[in-house]
């Protein structure tokens, strides 16, 4: 890990803070005065501030009912609510993944960026459960087996996903890679439309009774399952595209506030056909 970074998770500054002390000339690496806020440490490198070692921070996992209207990024420039405000904890916290503004659920924090990494990255296939109420309210027997089989979306094709139509108007996908408005977009190829999307599940956590706008630290055990589904198999090809393959993703333009959300480009012949929605 870059040195700045090793210190801001330390919670001694914040990364530019650290560079910047970095640049003075106060920290030592194994006893050597480093002035590259670059240089790779780890918790083994004897990293001392001022002469004093600094220990790497404990990690903490917490689970945040995610309610509409807040942002899941740790900073928002339009002044919106965040995830991390609505945390309560010592650490310097950031989202594992992203829910959009209007998504609500199950989201993840942590101060642990390797854990953060693997539960998100497609290559370790954790799964994520939405349940969305959509319009048109039925699907047809063709539309799930296209959402089930993978669906092309401007950025590719989806992985195949579960799905389940519990009721008229409510489908629940359980998806293993984690795209920008995968399941809105994936929904928009068949046809449909979302009105409300909710993450009920991520890996083996549920929401359980956490309301809305509510928070709890994971306990030892969960954050040890996590760690564990995340853990690279050896001899199982791993799930989802490896980067290399991946097709290049389309960088979205920037829209100005209040523009329609991009609609999925559904191929006609694989997806089937959009209909108009019925009342
Ligand atoms: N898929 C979406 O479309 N939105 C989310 O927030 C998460 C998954």
């Amino acid at each position: 890990m870059r040195l700045a970074k090793f210190l801001a998770h330390a919670g001694v500054a914040s990364r530019r803070g650290a560079e910047g002390i970095v640049a003075e000339g106060r920290v030592t690496v194994d006893g050597e005065v480093v002035t590259d806020p670059a240089r790779d440490v780890d918790e083994t490198s004897g990293v001392a501030l001022d002469g004093r070692r600094i220990a790497p921070e404990p990690h903490e996992v917490h689970a945040l009912n995610k309610p509409a209207g807040v942002v899941s990024t740790a900073r928002d420039t339009h002044g919106r609510p965040t995830v991390v405000q609505l945390v309560r904890s010592p650490r310097r916290l950031y989202p594992v993944g992203r829910l959009d503004a209007d998504t609500t659920g199950l989201i993840l924090l942590t101060n642990d960026g390797k854990l953060a990494e693997r539960l998100t990255h497609p290559r370790y296939g954790v799964k994520k459960v939405y349940r969305a109420r959509i319009q048109p309210a039925r699907l047809s027997p063709r539309a799930l087996e296209a959402l089930r089989e993978g669906v092309e979306l401007e950025d590719g094709r989806t992985a195949p996903a579960e799905v389940r139509q519990p009721a008229p108007g409510v489908l629940e996908l359980t998806i293993r890679e984690g795209r920008k408005r995968q399941v809105r977009r994936m929904v928009e190829a068949v046809g449909h439309r979302v009105v409300e999307l909710e993450r009920v599940a991520f890996g083996p956590l549920g929401l359980r009774n956490l309301e809305p706008g509510k928070s709890r630290r994971l306990t030892k055990p969960e954050v040890e399952r996590l760690r564990r589904l995340s853990e690279p198999r050896s001899g199982r090809p791993p799930r989802g595209r490896a980067k290399s393959a991946r097709a290049p993703r389309a960088k979205p333009a920037a829209k100005p506030a209040g523009a329609p959300k991009p609609a999925a480009k559904a191929t006609r012949g694989r997806n089937p056909r959009p209909r108009r929605p019925q009342r």
